[in-house]
């Protein structure tokens, strides 16, 4: 039987951070560093961490219940989580979750692609709708690297915050799709750029290492890696809609640094101001920074606007997607 095509629509975003907040000031008591350096070299003014009590749990259901808003978990067909900081291997986070909102019926999968992983969880939670295999699915990107930072190592520790963002999606029909195109990207040979080991059990003597090493990061390549990769695959993504660059309305792209931001501005010849920034607030929250950049500005657009959402990180892995905006209820 030839099923009919079907479309994919936005039907609830949310996000939630941790309320601790630490300001440069604060790590200017602990680093050699100044916030002064961090502001000119990154944008970051300060970022929220979990306290030693919490886990990315509470924050991950807070964004899903606002993305959910009435609608009853039963309905939810799938849950993708993208994160790379789970407070527990096994099991996933999205069972977790998928158990603390009740959504009983949902299928449950976490998916690593680090920072990239909200673009590869959206596309591949759309894919289930598009195919007709499934109605409703909420896609979350969750990560708490201040649990896996060295806070000594000023060369990354300044970088990170811990949040939660998420995005309810739903089938539609093939005229009312929003999702015009989408392209992910990996390319393994660049993993020791940014890496976090996994070092814990299998000692003979039986004895217990810590879990991970903490985060390990070549800043200047990954830097030039975003800003050549980004350019590229909005452009890529643009002209498999069928558009230019230039009919793009705003970019919400992965909030590492406000540098790769505005360099990535210049490249495309736009205005900053396309470029949603929100990373003064928060530094980079990883599979969390596009959802919750997205959430604090999606009340800016207006019907029709082409939303073009792009991420990078490791693995190495990047990607972008294009979405037609329509408001929801
Ligand atoms: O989700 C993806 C994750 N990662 C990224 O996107 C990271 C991309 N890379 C970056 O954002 C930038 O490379 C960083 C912000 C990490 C670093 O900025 P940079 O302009 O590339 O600085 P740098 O590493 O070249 O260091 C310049 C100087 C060095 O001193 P010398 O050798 O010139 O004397 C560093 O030791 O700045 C020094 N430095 C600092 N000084 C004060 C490095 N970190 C700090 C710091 N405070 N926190």
């Amino acid at each position: 039987m030839i099923e009919t095509p079907k479309g994919v629509r936005i039907a609830g975003i949310g996000s939630a951070t941790p309320s601790k907040v630490i300001s440069n000031r604060d790590l200017e008591k602990i680093l050699d560093t100044s916030d002064e350096w961090i502001k000119s070299r990154t944008g970051i003014s300060e970022r929220r961490v979990v306290e030693p009590s919490e886990d990315s749990l509470e924050i991950s259901v807070k964004a899903c219940q606002k993305a959910l808003g009435n609608t009853d978990p039963n309905e939810i067909d799938l849950i993708v989580v993208a994160t790379s900081t789970p407070d527990f291997l096994y099991p996933s986070t999205a069972c977790r979750v998928q158990a603390a909102l009740k959504a009983n019926r949902a299928a449950a999968f976490d998916l690593s692609a680090a920072c990239t992983g909200f673009i590869f969880s959206l596309v591949t939670a759309a894919q289930f709708l598009q195919l007709g295999t499934y109605r409703k699915a909420l896609v979350l990107g969750v990560d708490i690297h201040s649990r896996f930072l060295d806070w000594t190592d000023r060369s990354t520790s300044i970088l990170f915050g811990d949040g939660a963002g998420a995005v309810l999606i739903e089938q539609t029909s093939f005229e009312e799709n929003q999702l015009l195109s989408h392209s992910i990207h990996s390319d393994g040979s660049g993993g020791c750029d940014l890496s976090l080991k996994n070092v814990s059990g299998g000692y003979p003597s039986g004895k217990l290492n810590k879990q991970t090493e903490n985060v390990q990061m070549n800043g200047r390549k990954i830097y030039q890696f975003a800003v050549t990769t980004i350019p590229k695959a909005i452009e890529e993504t643009a002209t498999m809609a069928g558009h230019k660059p230039e009919d793009i309305n705003y970019l919400i792209c992965h909030q590492a640094n406000q540098r790769i931001l505005d360099s990535v501005a210049e490249k495309m010849n736009w205005p900053k101001e396309k470029c949603i920034s929100n990373i003064s607030k928060y530094g980079n929250t990883s599979a969390a920074s596009i959802p919750l950049a997205w959430d604090e500005s999606y009340k800016s657009f207006q019907n029709g606007d082409l939303i073009s959402l792009a991420g990078f990180g490791a693995g190495l892995t990047w990607g972008s997607l294009i979405w037609k905006w329509k408001e929801f209820n």
